[in-house]
């Protein structure tokens, strides 16, 4: 185990080296930050169709840096937090903006734990016809039941917690008669804040939002492994509380304990997708909870727009477009044909990157790595390098078109044995750690999105009635 571990840290140090010998200015700031650091509000900005370029808040949570081709979570560099990290660990770090020390790490690694664990919900999934469903859409119905009360429901059946059930036994007969004077009934969830009306209730700092945090985190996995499994017309499979979030989410997904690389890779390609600046889904998350919804139909609107192709859609279509063009010697004339077509090809290119994309040079030599045990994606492997080549030969300086984060995640996954159908939802449940922090630093400061639209239609139209028409 320490030596796979050690094997993969090695060759996530290399994967840094090499991107640090590729930019001039090892550890240069992105000019454009550095004459953002000091401006205030109303910010002055050039904004394109779809709020390209536009600022829509300030953000201590991460940064891409698409010149230079790097990613930070909370200052630090996503190459060291692959290399030194687990996603537990980062999920902290985004969350509370401080690496965790002994005591925090394990007591939001048991929260992760309990809350991993959701036999309601589960069985209200159950119910759902879960094999007939886009599995994101499912996904997205999976975090409706674990909304709000449900969640403590959850809790409930996972740990009956002994208190309570003295606090139940003495007080549920007073039920609608508060007892010692209170207006409301404390014994209720112990959780005063819920009855409280929403306005009064605190927005951030609650117990609540963290708390609820912490359950998408840790139940979207169970979610994502449950959706595939039901999808098969197999049964859930409970978590296991040995397990760390990355070792769960492929057990409980495949029914088996998962070996120690494949628990690192799956841990790395979790880091790796757990932010990334103002991406669509991030957005979309801002916005919902900006009207003062909450945190789950915030990030239920992020799964909504992970979901296309554009997005985080598009790992899915890669491993298509692989098994499509079938082997390595097969790409010249497949890439000719989509050049020709004008296809943009899945895997390649990005909004902000105009570079390499960090990512994609984690991913690769991983996927280099469990391909050396799995012929498979060994030759999806090939064949993508020698997409690689042609893309970046043609497109790369040119066009500033590079391979991006999802053309080795789908090898990686397959690899791992993740159904194909649950790529996508994969990439929600790591993201769901980067779409709470930013709702809940958003929050500090809410102010509802309200942008414009340019009304370039027609004005004093006169009404002709139907019959006229
Ligand atoms: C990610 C993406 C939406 C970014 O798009 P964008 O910043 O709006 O870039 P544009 O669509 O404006 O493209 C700019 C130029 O590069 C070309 N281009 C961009 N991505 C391309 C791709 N994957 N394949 C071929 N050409 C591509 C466009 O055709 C366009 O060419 P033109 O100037 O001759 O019209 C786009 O690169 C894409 O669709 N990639 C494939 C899907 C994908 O992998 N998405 C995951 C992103 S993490």
């Amino acid at each position: 185990m320490e030596r796979t571990y050690k094997a993969i840290t090695e060759l996530i140090l290399q994967a840094k080296n090499k991107r640090r010998e590729k930019q001039s200015g090892a550890d240069s700031i992105d000019p454009i930050f550095d004459q953002m650091r000091g401006i205030d509000w109303p910010i002055k900005c050039t904004v394109g169709p779809g709020l390209e370029g536009a600022i829509a808040c300030k953000s201590r949570v991460g940064f891409v840096n698409g010149s230079e081709g790097s990613l930070i979570y909370r200052g630090y560099d996503i190459f060291d937090l692959c290399a030194y990290s687990s996603f537990e660990e980062v999920s902290y770090l985004l969350l509370y903006g401080e690496l965790p020390n002994d005591r925090d790490l394990a007591s939001f690694t048991s929260r992760l734990r309990e809350y991993r664990f959701m036999p309601n919900t589960l069985r209200m999934m159950m119910s759902a016809p879960v094999e007939s469903l886009n599995p994101m859409a499912a996904l997205r119905i999976g975090t409706n039941f674990m909304h709000q009360r449900k969640t403590w429901r959850d809790r409930e059946c996972a740990k009956p917690p002994l208190e309570d059930a003295i606090a139940s036994d003495e007080d549920s007969i007073p039920m609608e008669t508060p007892p010692r004077g209170e207006k409301r009934a404390i014994y209720e969830f112990r959780r005063p804040h819920l009855d409280r009306p929403r306005a009064e209730r605190p927005a951030l700092d609650d117990a609540e939002s963290m708390e609820s945090c912490m359950h998408l985190i840790a139940g979207m996995a169970t979610l994502a492994a449950a959706i595939g499994r039901l999808r098969r017309g197999r049964l859930p499979i409970e978590p296991d509380p040995e397990l760390s979030h990355a070792a769960n989410l492929l057990y409980m997904m495949t029914g088996r304990r998962p070996t120690p690389m494949e628990e690192r890779a799956m841990d790395v390609a979790l880091i790796l997708h757990a932010d990334h600046g103002m991406n669509a889904s991030t957005f979309a998350c801002l916005v919902v909870a900006s009207t003062m919804s909450d945190i789950y139909f915030s990030v239920d609107a992020g799964i909504g727009a992970l979901n296309g192709p554009l997005h985080g859609g598009a790992n899915e279509l890669v491993t298509k477009m692989l098994r499509e063009i079938g082997s390595p010697d097969n790409v010249p004339s497949w890439y000719r044909k989509a050049r020709e077509s004008g296809k943009k090809i899945p895997g390649f290119g990005h909004r902000v990157y105009k570079t390499y994309d960090p990512r994609a040079e984690v991913l690769a030599p991983l996927a280099g790595m469990l391909a050396e045990t799995n012929p498979n994606c060994a030759k999806m492997l090939l064949t993508a390098r020698g997409l690689e080549e042609m893309v970046v030969a043609e497109m790369g300086e040119n066009k500033k078109i590079f391979p991006n984060v999802d053309l080795h995640s789908g090898i990686i996954y397959h690899a791992l044995g993740v159904p194909e159908d649950l790529y996508t939802v994969l990439f929600a449940v790591s993201r769901v750690s980067g779409w709470t922090a930013r709702v809940m630093e958003y929050l500090e400061n809410n102010r509802i999105f309200r942008p414009r639209s340019l009304y370039v239609g027609e004005f004093n139209r006169e009404y002709v009635p139907l019959e006229n028409r």
